[in-house]
């Protein structure tokens, strides 16, 4: 039986705008980059030229036959200066709705995509007490411009990432990665950061995805609030929701704990805010499997992504069964992908992970919409330009876009809203115990 998804299904591809636009250059994370010690591997600088070819890259993904475009709005180049606000950047932003719009396509836009005005550090960053005002201000301006063309918002990209750093790390560790732990773990750059933000100390400097403290998860929660409340008074018919990465979780016998208190950080203590809003957004890359050392497992075949996640498109599927056992509030998939060379395995990864996402929604798991992480090969943060996430490599030299076999592949089931026959889940490697098998024993048990 041809397996076809719900009509109305939102099938997409995302984008932020620091890793695609270019020459961002008034926010914390731009200013990061540049500072020798820093993390990141190299500068993001002209991007994908984005901010100048979002109309043809657009048409690009219409033309695919993609039916939603998910891309975010920049607060630096909204708000350059605090207060003082930029109405070319707005206008741009608007432009890149309606070319959507023309083009057949849901614009879902992500009002925080990681980075922040490096000004805000003058309020304290992701711990300051102003933050979810100063948040809020911007979020009006953009809906008061935008908010008649747009029916989903997501207010910030992955609210968990403070959390979801730190156990990424840990997994280096424990894979012996030491390159990239000296990289992550090296804080020298700070000084210069603080700086060139003219703040007292480093105390006072804490980006979205350095908020990992009890104070940051707060200020994080706050502007989510107050964010939400302006939507839905200047946009009352959108949907609004905030985005959590998510992995699918696993745990060998005894591990059950360390699987429960990293889903206490990275979903559990988000659902009280969840409960007022829309949706609930997940972001899946891979599986964690806890082992009872704390540590992580890496079963014996399995092959690994540039990132040197576990190649597991059943992870989405897992993940989606275990938010649904928490809350029965809609799901919208914001992002799931796979950085290859291989663009058939890209093919697979997608062809499977939607495969699960049908089994899911067949076994009544309310479904939104499904976004391939990324559209376009682009700058994957510390990692630089290296990763290949696209559906579309760019020649950065030229700008030339060349959409790989796997955009049309994917642009095909976006178009029919149905899944090729041959297409099937696989069982994965074991890795223990599945959370939400355990989810009711509690940190306790
Ligand atoms: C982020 C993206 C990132 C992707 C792949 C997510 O954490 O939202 O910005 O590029 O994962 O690592």
């Amino acid at each position: 039986m041809q397996r076809v998804f719900p009509a109305g299904f939102l099938w997409g591809a995302a984008t932020s705008a620091h890793q695609v636009e270019g020459n961002n250059s008034n926010a914390d994370l731009w200013l990061e980059e540049q500072l020798p010690g820093s993390p990141f591997v190299e500068p993001s600088g002209q991007a994908l030229d984005h901010w100048n070819r979002y109309a043809t890259d657009i048409q690009l993904l219409a033309s695919l036959g993609l039916k939603s475009y998910r891309f975010s709005i920049e607060w630096a180049r909204v708000e350059p200066q605090p207060g003082e606000w930029s109405e070319a950047a707005v206008d741009h932003y608007r432009d890149v709705c309606d070319e959507c719009l023309k083009q057949g396509m849901e614009p879902v836009i992500t009002l925080h995509h990681f980075t922040s005005p490096k000004w805000l550090m003058r309020f304290g960053g992701w711990r300051g007490d102003e933050t979810p005002t100063l948040f809020a201000r911007y979020v009006e301006r953009v809906m008061v411009h935008l908010g008649d063309r747009i029916r989903y918002v997501v207010t910030m990209n992955e609210c968990n990432i403070s959390a979801v750093l730190q156990d990424y790390v840990q997994q280096l560790i424990v894979k012996g990665d030491r390159d990239a732990i000296e990289r992550l773990s090296n804080n020298q750059w700070k000084k210069a950061a603080v700086e060139r933000c003219g703040i007292a100390d480093e105390s006072q400097y804490c980006s979205f995805i350095g908020a990992v403290d009890a104070k940051g998860v707060e200020t994080v929660m706050a502007a989510h609030r107050a964010a939400r409340a302006v939507i839905r008074r200047l946009a009352p018919h959108a949907k609004v929701g905030f985005s959590l990465s998510l992995q699918q979780a696993q745990a060998l016998p005894g591990a059950e704990k360390f699987a429960l208190e990293a889903w206490q950080r990275k979903f559990r203590q988000w659902l009280p805010l969840i409960a007022d809003d829309d949706f609930v957004s997940t972001q899946t890359y891979t599986r964690t499997i806890y082992d009872v050392g704390g540590k992580y497992h890496v079963p014996a075949g399995t092959s690994q992504t540039q990132m040197k996640f576990e190649f597991s498109p059943e992870a989405l599927a897992g993940v989606l069964r275990t938010i649904a056992a928490e809350t029965d509030k809609p799901i919208l998939i914001s992002e799931n992908g796979a950085a290859v060379a291989d663009d058939a395995k890209r093919v697979e990864f997608i062809g499977r992970s939607l495969a699960g996402v049908h089994q899911c929604i067949a076994e009544g798991i309310k479904v939104l919409g499904y976004f391939y992480w990324s559209a376009f090969d682009n700058f994957e943060w510390y990692f630089g330009y290296k990763m290949q996430f696209g559906l579309i490599a760019v020649d950065r030299t030229t700008m030339e876009r060349h959409p790989k076999p796997s955009a049309s592949y994917y642009g095909s089931i976006c178009r029919s809203g149905a899944l090729p026959d041959d297409v099937q889940v696989q069982p994965q490697p074991d890795g223990g115990r599945e959370l939400r098998e355990f989810l009711k024993e509690g940190v306790g048990a």
